[in-house]
């Protein structure tokens, strides 16, 4: 029998064989391939060629990355341990700019052995396991309160819309924008969902509404260039996606894309929700301009999903990954702790208060 890609776990510890396991995002849904990562290498080319992608599940895998590339060090000494643990952080840390969650999971793994540097070499690597599983962990818990929050927000029945993919293959169950379509669907809430293709690499068609369709939802897949058409008809009575970092005033960089639908959905009077955990909110940041945005390479656009090239040869191409929405277009920016309303400064502001309490 075919196996069900939401019985697959998208990024997984392999103790046993020291790897990182992902499902390789880039054959899907043609194909469920997992992959076994054992070098650190391996790992930095499969965030960059996005076979794991989307914000959470990068820095799920780049935190077993980190842990698996110190695991075999042999040295004895802390100082020399440390060295080692920083240059293969930096190294996944260039992989991608964008998702704060990469650089917000290897800080992480780094605190454990700045913390712990009177300790053994051995007794710190239990540590830095403990902190990746923990990680993964969290993540399951972080976006099923995502999930309650954003439920309750719309009714059953409703028509939602998403772009790109922010979805259980974006982080480990459950994922950020889907969250609320899987809580309701174990809820009868009826949803129509409707799913942006989200060019140029089609995470909306390709990943989206395969793991949606998996899950038995009412799935709708649509061209970017529809989503106007879809709303002035109605059928749309809220927005959910996902983000790659959130600047401390509310601007978004999320999938290139997600500013036309926010802009598109304030024209309608379609409530536009960002949905986002806190290791994905900057609060260093004053406003989305000093988001860093990733560019890809033309090929992508002009012939990458092409049986043949599309584009005429030599033609330019711009291909920001990432665009950043505006605050004022935004309606929530809905994280595991509540949802954060405009001014956002002071929102997501007391958002973070809560969240150093509760540690
Ligand atoms: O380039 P990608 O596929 O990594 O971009 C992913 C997105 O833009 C997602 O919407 C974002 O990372 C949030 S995932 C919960």
């Amino acid at each position: 029998m075919r196996q069900n890609v939401l019985d697959c776990d998208t990024v997984l510890l392999d103790d046993e064989n020291s790897a990182l396991v992902i499902i390789d995002q880039t054959k899907l849904p043609g194909c469920i391939e997992m992959l076994s990562l054992t070098g650190l290498e391996e790992t930095w080319e499969a965030i960059r060629l996005l076979k794991v992608r989307g914000a959470p599940a990068i820095g799920v895998a780049a935190a077993i990355g980190v842990y698996l590339a110190v695991k075999g060090a042999e040295t004895g000494s802390m100082e020399e341990f440390k060295k080692e643990f920083q240059r293969a952080k930096g190294y996944l840390a260039s992989s991608r700019p964008t998702a704060l969650n990469l650089f917000w999971a290897l800080d992480r793994m780094e605190a454990v052995v700045l913390h712990n540097m009177e300790q053994k070499v051995y007794q710190v690597k239990a540590l830095l396991r403990q902190e990746a599983l923990r990680i993964r962990q969290e993540d399951i818990e972080v976006c099923r309160s995502i999930g309650e929050h954003g439920l309750a927000l719309v009714k059953p029945g409703s028509g939602l819309l998403t772009h790109c993919n922010a979805g259980k293959l974006a982080a480990i169950k459950y994922g950020t924008a889907t969250a609320p379509m899987y809580l309701g669907m174990e809820r009868g809430y009826g949803f129509r969902i409707y799913v942006d293709e989200t060019r140029p690499l089609l995470q909306g068609a390709r990943l989206t509404a395969f793991e949606l369709q998996e899950a038995g939802m009412d799935v709708t897949l649509i061209c970017d260039n529809m989503a106007g058409m879809v709303m002035k008809k109605g059928l749309v009575d809220a927005v959910f996606v996902g983000c790659d970092r959130v600047a401390s005033n509310g601007d978004t960089a999320n999938k290139i894309g997600t500013s036309v639908v926010a802009a598109v959905a304030k024209y309608y009077g379609i409530p536009f929700y960002v949905c986002a955990p806190t290791a994905t909110i900057d609060m260093s940041l004053q406003s989305g301009e000093e988001i860093p945005i990733e560019e890809r390479g033309a090929d992508e656009i002009t012939e990458m999903w092409y049986e043949k090239r599309m584009a005429p040869e030599g033609v330019k191409a711009y291909n920001p990954c990432f665009d950043v929405t505006d605050h004022g277009l935004i309606d929530g920016i809905i994280t595991e702790f509540g949802v954060a309303r405009a001014p956002y400064k002071e929102s997501l502001g007391r958002i973070f208060d809560s969240k150093t309490r509760n540690q």
